[in-house]
Order: structure tokens, then C-alpha cells, then sequence
């Protein structure tokens, strides 16, 4: 049996298939099609850790700990390539991040919107009807983002949730609230996915995960042409990614408007490790699956004081600078989320966003230059309301 994962270049992709070369005897096996690097060059920006190319990364990773991985450069859109790619490996379980996974990207203007869609809703249906076709027992792991949820202003529970209406019971899926047409494209998804767990007896797991931050996993600091990609910009570049590097160069920290934003984080070793647990523990037949997969739910002021406690003590005197919110969201809210189905399956956090910081901020230290060279493209340009504003 195979396991692979599409979108296996990527800042989780390629992390992911080390972990899985080093933790199973199964050949593992990894796609892409390059594109993140290409989409973060449009940007004017480029991963501030330097990432080698697949064939390099591969045979470093051979050469360091006699593990094989295989790579097939392909695209997810490409129906005959997904299926001649499921056909071939049969997979057991597969790791679809293979997505575009930026909502600032998205809303650039209607090229950027429906390239989004179509990259994303295209290929998860390609890959349904080639599982359908070859590996109809194959564990689908499909990662969707908790913004699915949005900010509902009530509890948000795993995926579904009771309902009692005019005297009738039920347990539903929980309304999906996008706030972007990239986390529209992960609702679309969600549902596609669920259809075809009714009604081919699909088994998938529908990750809602949160914000992934970290520079590091046990594999990537084997050797420094191991390291995964770091994205600053303001469309590849997640909160706490960018206000590490913007406290690097001395840049104030940038939380958008008021700073409530409350959302749900995990390191990218608590990543790893949540998805290899849920590898080990598969649903049943025709199951749908959803977990929420986040370790601590912070404000996005909580955030910027975080790096900026542990920036002052390094002597990076950070300041914080809130800037005009480009986005369309509320800035106070209420945000009470489950995260209990990983714990019950096994998965426990090993590492704290106040740990964390301090070691990404020495992991940054060695590539600031790099980081000044793309200061320009970490301040937003892209508006909800008008696009890209030059
Ligand atoms: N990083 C986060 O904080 C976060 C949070 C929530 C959800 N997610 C989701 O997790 C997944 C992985 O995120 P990431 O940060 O590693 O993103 P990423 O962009 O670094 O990785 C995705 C990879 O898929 C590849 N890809 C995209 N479209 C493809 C296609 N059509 N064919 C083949 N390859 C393709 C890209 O080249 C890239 O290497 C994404 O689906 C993203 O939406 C990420």
C-alpha cells in the first residue's frame, strides 16, 4: 500500500511526506505541480528560507536517512494525470493539500477568484472520481481551513451539530460562513466530498485547520536543504509567520484593525502529528469525517504582543501597528471552538505558540536579509472591497 500527498513542494507538503518516509514502511509518494512557487513569485516575494528544488530536496532526504520518496510532477486539474496517478499507486490514504491556499490571493480581482475555484474545487472533484474509480477504499484526508466556519457568534462544533426545529430533532452539518472566495472554494469542497462519501461509500476526513505557524519540524532541521518553505508576503504569509519576520527587521508588527480577530493555531509539528494520527485511524466506509485541527485560540493583538514579549527580550524592540483592516471581518467577536475528536483519537500538542516564537525568531535571525529584500510585499495591497489597490 501507498501514501502520498498532493501539494507535496508546499510549506505542509513537504514536511509531510519526511514524516511519512520516516514513520512507515510503505513507499511514499509525493505530488505537485510547483505552482505556490510560481503564484509567491507574482506576488513579488519568495519563500525567506531558501527551499532547494524537488530533485535535491529528495535525494538529500535519500542520502541522510536511506528513506525514498518518490515525487510525480503533475496537476491536480489534469483529470488523466490524477487518474493514471491513482490507478498506478492505489494509495491507502491520501494527503490532499494540493490547493491555493491564499485568501488575499483570491480576492485580487475575477482572473485570481475563479483561477482559485477552478484550482481548487476542479481538482478535489478530479480526485474523487479517480478514488471512486481505482482506490474506492482509500482514506481521503482533505484539508479545508476553519474559516469555513467563520465567526458564527456561537459555539462552533465539529462539522455537524443537533438541531431541534418545530419539533423535529436532527444532526446536521454546521452552516459554513466563508469570508473570501479561497474559503468558499473549501466549503464547495466540503460538500462535494460529503456527496460522494453518501453516495459512493468514500471514507475522508475534512480537516478544519487552524492557522499552521513554525519554521521547523523534526525532518526539516536534518540538513538546511531540508527546510520548508517561509512565506512573508501578504497572500502566502500567515499572521504569526509574518510578524516574526516583520520583528526581525525592525518593521512594526501589523495586526489589522482592532486586532480581535480570534482565531484557532497549531505549530507544523503538531500538524504532522495530528495528520499521522488521523492516517493511523481511519474512518469507516462511506464515513465523513470532520475534525477540527487547531491547538489554541488567540486574537490576533494576543498574537503581536506575544512576539513582541519574546522580540524584547532578544533586544528586537517590536513595536506594534495597527493598520487599516483590508478585509471585510468582524474585529470583535465571540469564538468558542471544539477541538476535542483529535485528543479522543490519541493526538497530544507538544509545543505552545509562546515556545514557539522565540525559536522561529532565531530560525528567521540567519535569513534577514532576505527578508528586507521582500519588506515591500509583507504591507497589504489587496482590498475586499477593490481588489489590488496599486
Ligand atoms: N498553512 C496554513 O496555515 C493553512 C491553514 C488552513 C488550511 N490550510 C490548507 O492546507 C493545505 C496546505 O497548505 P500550505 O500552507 O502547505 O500551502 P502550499 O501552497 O504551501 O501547499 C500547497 C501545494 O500544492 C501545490 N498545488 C496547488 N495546486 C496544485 C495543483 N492543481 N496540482 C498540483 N499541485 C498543486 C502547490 O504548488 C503547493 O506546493 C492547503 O490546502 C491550505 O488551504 C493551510
Amino acid at each position: 500500500m501507498t501514501l502520498m500527498v498532493l501539494g507535496a513542494d508546499g510549506y505542509l507538503g513537504w514536511p509531510l511526506v519526511m514524516r511519512f518516509a520516516m514513520k512507515y514502511d510503505e513507499p511514499v509518494v509525493g505530488i505537485d505541480n510547483f505552482s505556490r512557487r510560481r503564484r509567491v513569485w507574482e506576488m513579488g516575494s519568495d519563500s525567506i528560507t531558501p527551499v532547494q528544488d524537488m530533485a535535491v530536496r529528495t535525494s538529500v532526504f535519500k542520502q541522510i536517512t536511506g528513506r525514498e520518496i518518490k515525487f510525480e510532477h503533475g496537476d491536480m486539474r489534469d483529470y488523466e494525470f490524477v487518474e493514471n496517478l491513482i490507478k498506478k499507486y492505489k494509495p491507502r490514504a491520501v494527503v490532499h493539500f494540493a490547493e491555493i491556499p491564499s485568501a488575499p490571493y483570491s480576492m485580487i480581482d475575477a482572473k485570481h477568484a475563479i483561477e482559485t475555484h477552478e484550482n481548487n474545487v476542479n481538482g478535489t472533484l478530479n480526485l474523487l472520481f479517480a478514488l471512486k474509480k481505482f482506490a474506492p477504499d482509500c482514506h481521503l484526508i482533505k484539508l479545508g481551513t476553519m474559516g469555513e466556519y467563520g465567526t458564527p457568534g456561537i459555539d462552533i462544533p465539529e462539522g455537524s451539530f443537533e438541531i431541534d426545529y418545530r419539533g423535529r430533532k436532527a444532526t446536521l452539518p454546521f452552516p459554513r460562513q466563508a469570508g473570501s472566495f479561497y474559503h468558499q472554494t473549501k466549503v464547495h469542497d466540503s460538500n462535494n466530498i460529503m456527496l460522494a462519501c453518501k453516495i459512493w461509500g468514500i471514507a475522508s476526513t475534512d480537516i478544519m485547520q487552524g492557522v499552521v505557524y513554525g519554521t521547523r519540524t523534526e525532518e526539516t532541521t536534518l540538513d538546511p536543504r531540508l527546510v520548508t518553505r517561509f512565506d512573508v508576503d501578504e497572500s502566502f504569509g500567515t499572521a504569526v509567520n509574518r510578524f516574526c519576520a516583520q520583528s526581525i527587521i525592525n518593521m512594526p508588527v501589523t495586526p489589522y484593525g482592532k486586532g480581535g480577530q480570534t482565531r484557532g493555531y497549531l505549530n507544523i509539528m503538531d500538524t504532522m502529528r495530528c495528520i499521522t494520527t488521523l492516517v493511523d485511524k481511519p474512518p469507516q466506509k462511506g464515513e465523513y469525517r470532520v475534525v477540527n485541527q487547531l491547538t489554541e485560540v488567540f486574537s490576533v493583538l494576543q498574537i503581536a504582543q506575544k512576539v513582541k514579549d519574546v522580540g524584547d527580550k532578544l533586544g528586537l524592540n517590536v513595536k506594534i501597528e495597527s493598520l487599516q483592516n483590508p478585509r471585510v471581518e468582524a474585529e470583535e467577536h465571540y469564538y468558542n471552538v471544539d477541538y476535542k475528536k483529535l485528543k479522543d483519537l490519541g493526538f497530544t500538542p507538544s509545543k505552545t505558540m509562546d515556545e514557539s516564537i522565540t525559536y522561529m525568531l532565531f530560525d528567521l535571525l540567519p535569513h534577514k536579509q532576505r527578508i528586507i529584500e521582500h519588506k515591500e510585499q509583507i504591507t497589504p495591497k489587496i482590498t475586499w472591497k477593490d481588489g489590488l489597490v496599486k
